[in-house]
């Protein structure tokens, strides 16, 4: 893996009004990488992930996708921030998945599949709805595609939510701890569908704490705690020999 990383945040911080949320975080994504990210709970982990796709705007430091600031253009050594149109546009190359699915009642998954495309980029019915039944089938939802949200598991929705995400062509996907709102027999499937994603050589933020993924599937791991970077390797270096006592702490609950 050559060339500029996906992602690289220097030294970003965020607040929510008097709450230093995001304290500097310092990190590359290569492109084709599986990135996980875990840490305790309250540690800014959505936080960060919503400032990467600018759902959130970030108070300092510099943050860019495939080479690009997120929501800013430099010009010399100034900052301007982009118009929405544009910000709507960095946005489009980029799926997330999150904890809840939140699909659209009112439609079935094939449609649900579609709209974006339909909608986003004004694509031809005939089109959108040839990939949209591709990828429900690469999720293993060929014979659910008329079936409603409601007609489906959680993980059934949830595979459904990362075909939608798919549907958009991404660059870069973010998932937000995408099974951890799962009963345990219907996470697998779940995983499964990410694992696939992953050797396809799709670019992932994964925030999870099934440690048994990030070991398997995962080329680095982040342990954040406090809005800052404790400690990051690979996987498997840093969940079997973490070197600092808040990793140690936290894995210690988890593993
Ligand atoms: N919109 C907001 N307004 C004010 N505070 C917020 C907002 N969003 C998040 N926070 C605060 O920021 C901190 C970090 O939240 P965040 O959701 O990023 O944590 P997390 O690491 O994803 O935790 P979890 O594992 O529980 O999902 C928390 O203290 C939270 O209360
Ligand atoms: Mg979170």
């Amino acid at each position: 893996m050559t060339g500029q990383p996906m992602v690289k945040a220097e030294g970003v911080h965020k607040s929510y009004g008097a709450a230093h949320i995001l304290r500097g975080i310092d990190l590359e994504v290569r492109s084709g990488e599986v990135f996980c990210l875990v840490g305790p709970s309250g540690s800014g982990k959505s936080t960060f992930l919503r400032c990467i796709n600018h759902l959130e705007r970030i108070d300092g430091g510099r943050l860019s996708v495939d080479g690009q600031l997120v929501g800013y253009r430099q010009k010399g050594d100034k900052l301007y921030e982009l118009k929405d149109s544009e910000v709507a546009a960095q946005r489009r190359d980029i799926g997330m998945v999150f904890q809840r699915f939140n699909l659209f009642p009112h439609m079935t998954a094939l449609a649900n599949v579609m709209e974006a495309p339909l909608q986003v980029k004004g694509e031809s019915k005939a089109v959108a709805r040839e990939r949209a039944e591709r990828l429900l089938d690469r999720v293993g939802l060929g014979d659910k595609m008329g079936n409603y949200p409601s007609q489906l598991s959680g993980g059934q929705q949830q595979r459904v939510a990362i075909a939608r995400a798919l549907a958009m062509e991404p660059k870069l996907m973010l998932f937000d701890e995408p099974t951890s709102a799962l009963d345990p027999e219907l996470v697998g499937d779940v995983l499964d569908v990410m694992r696939d994603l992953a050797e396809s050589g799709m670019t992932m933020i994964v925030v999870t704490h099934e440690m048994g993924f990030a070991r398997e599937v995962g080329d680095s791991l982040v342990f954040m705690d406090g809005g800052v970077v404790v400690e990051s390797g690979h996987p498997r270096e840093v969940l079997g020999n973490p070197q600092h006592d808040r990793t140690k702490a936290f894995l210690s609950k988890v593993l």
